[in-house]
């Protein structure tokens, strides 16, 4: 039978980096791509060629449109899915939490439920390294570590990590899990830190960073995260989770400094404004696992990422 994918969110960051990466590596395997086209989406993302490609297919679908989401299962008889569909901006979990709540957790119960009607293979649930919460200098996030999230955002992807382990339990639903840390480089939408830092130096406007700068995040260039993905998708045990990160601890200050060096400006150009509500201080990720048993690690240096991904934004 004909290995048939299902690719939810592929129309934003990181899974329109997947998908110009994997569709063409794999043309013996279809990909229904669906995607509600939220205000986060840019069909541009996607190269022409993998459009063009006839393993590539397109359906627009809320996937909290339980009913609409069966019919895509109907029409497509797909084996797998690969979920990255979500709500991901945790400034706007706080603005607005329902919404997060609605597609990270509902939609992925209509996803569990369609693949738990109609009997698929591998369900791989992308999730974050934020279910965590934050942790202290010294200390990492391993599998075991237990999820504390902070944010509405984070609190509606461990909910939704818990349903997939449930539905695992119950109704033995083939899944992974994979948390990733913080991604950088091209497609990502200009909220998110780095491409809106560099947005506004681009036309002269200064900087806001929250508190003093000095929370730390685990940063990971989108293609390393996109091949961990397909390492663990096509090798991994069933009922298996793995954490993926690139070692990569910067600071946000640091990061800011690293911009405005390559953009040859000085840090007046940084104002210091009121924290996020509860902001966590620190992530970082143990990703041994994934390197002991599956043999990943990440291929791109962090220096060398940032510079080519301030380059393509400037360019842009
Ligand atoms: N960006 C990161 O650094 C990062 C790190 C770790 C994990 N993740 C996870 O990876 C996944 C993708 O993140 P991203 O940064 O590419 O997000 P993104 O916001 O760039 O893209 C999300 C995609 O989901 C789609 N979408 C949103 N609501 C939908 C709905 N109701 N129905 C169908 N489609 C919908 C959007 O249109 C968009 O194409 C998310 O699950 C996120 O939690 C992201």
């Amino acid at each position: 039978m004909k290995q048939k994918i299902i690719i939810t969110g592929w129309a934003w960051f990181i899974g329109s980096n997947f998908l110009n990466k994997y569709v063409l590596w794999n043309k013996n395997i279809d990909f229904i791509n669906i995607d509600a086209l939220t205000y986060a989406w840019k069909l541009e993302n996607i190269s022409e060629e993998v459009k063009n490609s006839s393993n590539y297919f397109f359906e627009k679908v809320d996937i909290r449109d339980k009913q609409k989401v069966e019919e895509i299962y109907k029409k497509y008889n797909p084996t797998d899915i690969i979920h990255f569909a979500a709500e991901s901006h945790v400034d706007n979990s706080i603005k607005n939490p329902f919404i997060f709540t609605e597609t990270n957790v509902i939609g992925t119960q209509n996803l569990l439920e369609a693949h738990k009607k109609f009997s698929l293979n591998r369900f791989h649930h992308i999730s974050t390294d934020e279910v965590y919460g934050d942790i202290p200098e010294g200390w990492f996030f391993t599998e075991s570590t237990p999820i504390n999230p902070s944010s509405p955002y984070s609190a509606s992807k461990a909910s939704s990590d818990l349903l997939v382990k449930a539905y695992g339990r119950t109704f033995w639903i083939e899944y992974v899990i994979t948390r990733c840390s913080n991604n950088y480089w091209p497609n990502q939408d200009s909220e998110k830190l780095i491409p809106h830092f560099i947005e506004f130096l681009k036309n002269n406007k200064k900087v806001t960073l929250y508190w003093n700068g000095k929370n730390i995040r685990d940063w990971l260039y989108v293609e390393d995260h996109c091949d961990a993905i397909w390492e663990v998708f096509t090798k991994a045990e069933n009922w298996s989770m793995y954490n993926i990160g690139g070692n990569n601890e910067y600071t946000n200050l640091e990061i800011t400094k690293l911009i405005l060096k390559e953009m040859k400006k000085d840090e007046s150009f940084i104002d210091f404004v009121e924290d996020r509500k509860w902001h966590d201080m620190r992530y970082a990720i143990d990703a041994t696992k994934i390197k002991n048993e599956l043999g990943w690690i990440p291929k791109i240096k962090f220096e060398d990422g940032i510079v080519k991904t301030i380059h393509f934004y400037l360019n842009k």
